[in-house]
């Protein structure tokens, strides 16, 4: 609904003077949030002890592989206005579109292994396969830096949030954070 929202906006050039490369950063901007909240469920699992979360993970993956993929559709439409031959010369001019472009199709295996039944087929195999998202995540983040340069204040938000996010996949911190919830119904209980 949102990307709807805001192609309407775009089509109805009420994104600013220059809707096209706004809509084409909003997008790209959603896919890297979608991305860095899939990745914060299973730490959220761990803290909270509520398996819930795990519901949510799938859903924000597929949907920032979703956001990605019309980010990409985006750009295509209104900043390189369909001519697929300027490709030849924006990749080389702007090698970051080449770092994007390895970002959207390192999301389809996992878009494509995201299901119970692929995981249950794949065993061990899924969980080293899904690891790949971290490098995902670090080559989007390497994709925005080279288009933001010096205007570094969201892109060193979102490295922050993607830094505390893999830290925390460290197996002494991922035990501390399994202990979480123990820990807090004993705490609550002294408390009482
Ligand atoms: C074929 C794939 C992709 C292409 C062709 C592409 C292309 C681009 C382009 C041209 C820009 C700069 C737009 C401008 O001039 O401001 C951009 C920015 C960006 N892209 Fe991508 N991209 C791709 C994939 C991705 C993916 C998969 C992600 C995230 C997971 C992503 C996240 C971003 C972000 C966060 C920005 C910066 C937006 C901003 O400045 O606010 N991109 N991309």
């Amino acid at each position: 609904m949102v990307p709807l929202y805001w192609l309407w906006l775009a089509l109805t050039a009420s994104l600013g003077p220059d809707p096209g490369k706004e809509l084409v950063d909003r997008l790209g901007q959603g896919a890297l949030v979608m991305l860095l909240l899939c990745l914060s469920m299973t730490p959220l699992r761990r803290l909270t002890g509520w398996s819930g979360w795990m519901a949510c993970r799938r859903q924000l993956g597929l949907w920032s592989a979703c956001y990605g993929t019309l980010h990409a559709t985006a750009y295509l439409a209104f900043l390189l206005g369909w001519e697929f031959a300027r490709l030849a010369t924006e990749i080389p001019e702007r090698p970051y579109i080449f770092v994007g472009l390895a970002v959207l199709l390192g999301m389809v295996p996992l878009v494509a292994t995201s299901t119970q039944a692929a995981r249950r087929r794949l065993g061990s195999r899924w969980v080293r396969l899904h690891r790949g998202v971290y490098l995902l995540l670090a080559l989007a983040l390497l994709h925005m830096l080279w288009v933001v340069r010096s205007d570094l204040g969201l892109w060193a938000l979102y490295a922050a949030v993607g830094a505390g996010l893999l830290l925390m996949r460290l197996p002494p911190v991922a035990s501390t954070l399994q202990r979480a919830p123990g820990l807090m119904t004993r705490f609550l209980k002294k408390g009482c």
